[in-house]
């Protein structure tokens, strides 16, 4: 969703501004702009439709010098895509430029009355009210800039992130953050200051986390002062970045997800290092065994999540009840904030997010701890929002994610998943010593075992020509592969626009049946379990109607090929880590399809790398 780049200090500002937009591209945006405030102290304003490339060179004949900015990339929430709507937004007189993440809700009834004092609006966003409010606020108390920022935020009801600068002033940006991130980096004299840590990590690796309900005076002659809406001074806590550029570029691979997919074997050792003992007899997660009764002593357990992090939950749910006999629920976030649910002191809430941002997981977050339950979160990112708003975790480790499309943080929240089952199946007595050794063991082995998968890259791409022009993907899988089946149509298609659904396979004669004939490709999920026997079945019957049946079978299996028009042969592992070798065939179909077709396989159309709005 929409990106935040800052910059203040001895540097001219553009090239780090527009650097930071490009890497925060990942985010998915449809219009791009920055505000710079020059040597003569004059408010430039830069923005179009578009991408930041088409920002470069519309701004090739205009002023861009300057010391101090602010950029942005805006993915449409209020107000087309267009010139006009983008970010930054600036005051009735001029003077003030503002960037803003997150949606104003009471913006019309603020409008109506700015409308009321003389001021005019150029778009139809919801930022541009507050900018006009801030110059407003300003005039009338004859106050600073950020007092002014102060008191607008009181009377704004939303989400947001937002930086603000004016003119006459080269040396202070102010920013504020409500239920959207924002991070500052801190040099040597200068200050860096983005959405994500990504646009700064090249230039400083100290950095501050704002936090909900919090102004920024980032002056670049004065340390970082950081206080609160009522005007409390905040603790100033200096963390480091751990992340590096490498994680931040394509490597030589054309796709960030490519490289994300090829990533894995590397990212699953990275996400059990030091947490499973080399035989295989003892796993540790310290934020589990630190809070094991609560855990143990659960009425239930919840996990809220969105998307692919939904799809790992569902594995996730599958394996606490099979391996701990606790019950589990497995809830859409955005559903779940909104009906009322049955939280109980008791209840234990699991919420699963790559970014830590997405704004409905975080909102159900906020629910379930208003309710008194306690919140364990599954995050990639390090210091996110939902890191940050849980009691404890449990981080992925599988470094920055770039792609849109999920790859590697699926695999590694279903082995973060794996463990936390198998540790609290200990801790509880629910699983024999041979079984535990059996999984954690096989978690020891997946990287190996993902790499010969990987080896399938050129088989998988040859295979995706047939089907470059299908219409509809049905994906079928059953118990623990059925998640997997759902998360391979969900790649196939955010990334190449294809139909594609996920069923259970059994689900099929209840009605999906109807759509097979000779055109409609079905994916299915046919390796070795105590259902295989059924899976065979449910694969005749699609064969029976002429469907095209593309299957990922164990190597060496010989009842499924002699049915199945196409098969991926895949190395066995114990069935319920079978959904991880499982999706990355389906990763790399999706992959390869969407190629074909000459998607924006990184960006797809519409889609942000954090939903940070609802
Ligand atoms: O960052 P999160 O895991 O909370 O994101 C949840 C979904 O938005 C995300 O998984 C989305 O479905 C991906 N584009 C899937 O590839």
């Amino acid at each position: 969703m929409c990106g935040i780049v800052g910059y203040v200090g001895y540097r001219e500002a553009y090239p780090i501004l527009i650097k930071g937009l490009h890497r925060l591209e990942y985010r998915g945006y449809d219009s791009a702009g920055l505000a710079l405030v020059n040597g003569a102290g004059e408010l430039n304003v830069h923005k179009c439709r578009g991408k930041v490339a088409d920002l470069e060179r519309f701004t090739e004949a205009k002023d861009i010098s300057g010391h101090i900015g602010i950029a942005h990339t805006r993915w449409a929430t209020h107000g087309a895509p267009n010139d006009v709507n983008a970010h930054p937004h600036y005051s009735e007189s001029g003077s003030i430029a503002l960037i803003h993440n997150g949606i104003i809700e009471n913006y019309s009834v603020l409008k109506d009355a700015l409308i009321q004092n003389g001021y005019t609006f150029k778009s139809s966003t919801d930022t541009e009210v507050l900018v006009q409010l801030i110059e407003y606020v300003k005039a009338t108390n004859h106050c600073s800039l950020f007092e002014a920022v102060q008191s607008a935020l009181k009377q704004v009801v939303g989400a947001y992130a937002i930086a603000v600068v004016e003119k006459g002033n080269q040396d202070e940006i102010i920013a504020a953050r409500k239920s959207s991130p924002m991070v500052i980096g801190i040099g040597e004299g200068e200050y860096f200051l983005a959405s994500d840590a990504t646009p700064i990590v090249e230039y400083t690796d100290r950095v501050v986390y704002v936090n909900d309900g919090e102004i920024a005076v980032i002056n670049r002659n004065q340390p970082l002062k950081v206080v609160s809406f009522d005007n409390v001074e905040s603790q100033i806590d200096i963390r480091k970045l751990e992340m590096s550029i490498s994680q931040l570029e394509k490597g030589g691979y054309p796709h960030f997800m490519l490289k994300e997919i090829h990533e894995q074997p590397r990212t699953i050792v990275d996400c059990i290092r030091g947490r499973i003992s080399p035989n295989g007899d003892d796993v540790v997660l310290s934020g589990v065994i630190a809070n094991k009764d609560k855990f143990l002593q659960a009425r239930r357990i919840i996990f809220v999540a969105c998307g692919t992090s939904w799809h790992a939950a569902l594995i996730g749910e599958h394996l606490i009840e099979d391996m701990c006999r606790i019950p589990v629920e497995v809830e859409y976030a955005s559903e779940f904030r909104y009906r009322n649910p049955v939280i109980e002191p008791g209840d234990v809430v699991v919420a699963v997010s790559q970014s830590g941002e997405t704004a409905d997981t975080l909102a159900a977050v906020e629910l379930a701890r208003a309710q008194g339950a306690f919140i364990f979160g599954i995050c990639n990112v390090v210091g996110s929002s939902i890191a940050r708003a849980t009691d404890s975790g449990a981080y992925i480790h599988v470094g920055p994610e770039i792609g849109v499309a999920s790859t590697k943080a699926f695999t590694g929240q279903v082995t973060v998943m794996t463990m936390i089952a198998l540790t609290l199946a200990k801790e509880k007595g629910t699983i024999s010593s041979e079984r535990f050794a059996e999984v954690a063991r096989g978690l020891l082995e997946l990287p190996a075992k993902l790499e010969k998968v990987l080896g399938l890259d050129e088989e998988i791409r040859d295979l995706s020509k047939i089907f470059t022009y299908a219409r509809n993907f049905i994906y079928l899988g059953r118990g623990y592969n059925y998640p997997a089946a759902l998360e391979g149509a969900l790649k196939l298609k955010e990334i190449s626009y294809i139909h594609a659904e996920g069923y259970p396979a059994a689900e099929m004669k209840h009605g999906p049946i109807a759509l097979i004939d000779s055109e409609m490709p079905v994916v299915v999920i046919a390796t070795p379990d105590n259902i295989y026997e059924k899976t065979v079945s449910n694969i005749q019957e699609i064969k029976a109607r002429g469907g095209k049946i593309i299957a990922v079978v164990a190597e060496g299996d010989t009842v499924v090929r002699g049915i199945a028009d196409y098969c991926i042969e895949v190395p066995v592992a114990v069935e319920c880590l079978m959904p991880l070798v499982a999706s990355v065939p389906l990763q790399l179909l999706a992959y390869y399809i969407a190629v074909n077709k000459g998607r924006d396989v990184d960006q797809p159309r519409n889609l942000a790398k954090s939903v940070t709005v609802e």
